[in-house]
């Protein structure tokens, strides 16, 4: 049976953006489907002006159906606490919602898959964060170093709307890196002190 491409949220929940659509609970769009759990849909505030971008789930989030409560989502966490911004004031997000297999990267075709439920997430936002290489790639067609484009403003169009976008590192990649921490970190005190 053809399977419809989108799937609303509930309309009666006000804290979803009329515009945001979410793939069903069965969908077969891409190959992820095969190794899913749960699908990870975007978490904290959806109607914040402040979109994170992340890859794609890791094993924690596919068991438990959110985005970023691993091990990188911790280090989040703690940078986020540390500079004072509050988690629950941002939304976080990935490329793809669903986990691929060994936590590799997304392929091209997989992210395309999500994008239009990507797309619907971050329409209307003020500022987007890409945290790492995959959303820099599936946002801003990037294929280059982290280096040279960390904390440096890009803009990228969502429908009708130019959207100001920070590209800057995941925190998979801060992990033991200090010079990464500190460029993350300078990342989230920017959102707090200018979008929050
Ligand atoms: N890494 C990501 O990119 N996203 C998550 O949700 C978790 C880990």
């Amino acid at each position: 049976m053809k399977q419809s491409r989108l799937f609303n949220y509930r309309e009666d929940d006000d804290s979803v953006p009329p515009e945001m659509v979410r793939p069903r609970d069965d969908c077969k769009l891409c190959g992820l489907c095969a190794g899913r759990t749960n699908l990870v849909l975007p978490s904290g505030d959806l109607r914040s002006r402040v979109a994170f971008v992340g890859e794609a789930p890791g094993e924690t989030e596919d068991n438990l159906g959110r985005p970023f409560v691993g091990k990188s989502g911790k280090l989040l966490d703690r940078l986020m606490k540390d500079e004072g911004l509050d988690r629950s004031k941002v939304m976080i997000t990935n490329t793809v919602k669903c986990r691929p297999p060994n936590n590799r990267a997304p392929t091209e075709e997989e992210m395309a898959a999500c994008r239009q439920f990507l797309e619907s997430e971050l329409y209307g936002k003020d500022v987007i964060v890409g945290l790492g290489k995959s959303s820099c790639r599936d946002l801003l067609g990037y294929e280059g170093k982290m280096g040279d484009i960390v904390n440096k403003d890009r803009s990228i169009v969502v429908r009708d709307r130019e959207i100001l976008f920070i590209p800057t590192y995941h925190p998979a990649a801060c992990i033991y890196n200090r010079g990464s921490t500190d460029a993350l970190r300078a990342t989230i005190r920017r959102i707090r002190d200018e979008f929050v």
